[in-house]
């Protein structure tokens, strides 16, 4: 099915990629007319639909008055006003932005900046990035080597450096055999047992995303969890990322998700919804006492890139977090989000192949199994999320499905995350297509059970 025609290099040459033609609110059309619900965003990118006249006019405003100057010769109107903004609304002394152009920079940038840190604390031994099992922080080697995505990981790892991983905070599948009641947030502990191993002399940072995305589908903490990651990382001198460059921007329900679980983090990384699709663009928010450290010793921060900063993905972001403001989109993500939470626990909840369903706002995973009671997945060799995605694509309905929930092989979720702007009537529509999609999708499964 490979088609000769094209000299593009494709992500998946034996699929075919129908043409995209426009957008328009929540709605992607392909060439031929046909008209696709996004229930993701691309990738929880679209955070404000397609099409939106006030974003498009603000950047082609920036374009009528400079489209680049490097960063190293100019500052520019529109990256001060977006880190303003970002800074305004972020949680309290994350006063700086460090602009990028996606989230894997944002994620080399902040744990580069980690090292830079230390150093100048006097510190040079500390080095070493802890992330967790069944995370994603990006495709670069630093990003790739720092996630527990395995099978994205898995032909580059002699390439990686090395970075210890801890348990992931999913409580479906609890690493330490915990329910409910006698949970002690032991995943929380493992990051201390981390620490230890690899000594706190030798680790510059933690990093985590507050709701885990792509890899694990929606996996939301224990509420203490981050309380004690922050107490451990205060006591062994570590600095904690959060990488929000799925759950921020209001997402979840809050500009950052991270706030709904009670710690200022020492960086925050974004990108994807920042400008909301619009352009590329990335940023890593860096806490004051780091910025600090490099101004007091008149040191600057060895990294950089060509366009970093660049003013009109500078001047999409800024129009795409006042566009939020005026609409009023985080308290919208946040009811719409539980009005999609509603109706699709009321329509799958039930559903013999639904074992979990989860998420914060507009960012819910659902995990499928083969067998309710005991949690047996799908077998890895029937791709049932990859079924799932062409089914419903078929059906005119984007979601962003993934297999590998469980430990990188087995295991099958998927993402909903349509953009604020949606309603009541078009998640109804959403979760329809959604139920017709899984049901024929399990129909295709031979529901033999992998343990
Ligand atoms: C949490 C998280 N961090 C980093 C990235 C990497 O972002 P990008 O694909 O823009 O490099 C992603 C992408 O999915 C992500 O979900």
């Amino acid at each position: 099915m490979i088609d000769d025609d094209t000299h593009v290099f494709y992500r998946n040459p034996f699929t075919h990629y129908p043409v995209v033609a426009r957008g328009e609110g929540p709605y992607l059309f392909d060439e031929d007319g046909k008209r696709y619900l996004d229930a993701c965003g691309g990738a929880i990118v679209s955070a404000l639909g397609h099409s939106v006249p006030e974003i498009i006019d603000a950047m082609k405003r920036q374009l009528e008055s400079v489209e680049f100057a490097h960063t190293s010769q100019f500052t520019n109107a529109a990256q001060e006003e977006l880190a303003a903004l970002l800074a305004e609304r972020a949680p309290g002394g994350l006063n700086h932005v460090y602009f990028v152009s996606g989230g894997s920079e944002a994620v080399e940038s902040a744990m580069k900046l980690a090292r830079g840190y230390w150093v100048q604390m006097g510190r040079p031994d500390k080095w070493m990035v802890i992330g967790r099992e069944q995370s994603y922080h990006g495709n670069t080697l630093g990003a790739l080597a720092a996630g527990g995505n395995r099978w994205r990981r898995a032909i580059y790892e002699p390439m990686l450096f090395k970075a210890p991983r801890v348990a992931p905070c999913y409580c479906y599948r609890c690493p330490f055999d915990k329910a409910p009641a006698t949970c002690r947030i032991e995943c929380a502990e493992d990051l201390e047992r981390a620490i230890l191993e690899a000594g706190p002399e030798n680790v510059a940072a933690f990093i985590a995303e507050p709701i885990v995305g792509a890899t694990a589908g929606a996996l939301v903490p224990h509420d203490n969890y981050f309380r004690r990651v922050r107490e451990i990382c205060d006591k062994y001198d570590v600095l904690l990322i959060a990488d929000e460059v799925m759950t921020g921007l209001g997402r979840c329900g809050s500009w950052f998700a991270i706030r709904q679980f009670g710690v200022v983090p020492d960086m925050i990384c974004m990108a994807k919804g920042l400008a909301a699709g619009y352009v590329p663009v990335g940023a890593t928010l860096v806490h004051d006492r780091i910025v600090d450290t490099f101004h007091n010793r008149r040191h600057i921060f060895q990294h950089g890139h060509t366009y970093m900063g660049h003013p009109l993905a500078a001047a999409a972001g800024a129009a795409v977090v006042k566009y939020i403001d005026q609409h009023k989109l985080v308290e919208r993500s946040r009811k719409m989000g539980e009005e999609l939470m509603t109706q699709i626990r009321k329509a799958l909840g039930d559903h013999p192949h639904v074992g979990d369903i989860r998420g914060r706002g507009l960012f819910v995973g659902i995990e499928f199994v083969a067998d309710r009671d005991t949690k047996a997945p799908f077998e890895p060799e029937a791709a049932f999320h990859r079924e799932l995605r062409e089914i419903a694509f078929e059906n005119g309905l984007i979601i962003y499905p993934m297999g590998g929930t469980i430990d990188g092989r087995r295991g099958d979720h998927v993402l909903i995350a349509p953009p604020f702007i949606i309603t009541k009537a078009q998640i109804g529509r959403l979760v329809a297509l959604l139920v017709k999609s899984v049901d024929a999708a399990v129909a295709k499964m031979h529901p033999k059970v992998d343990v």
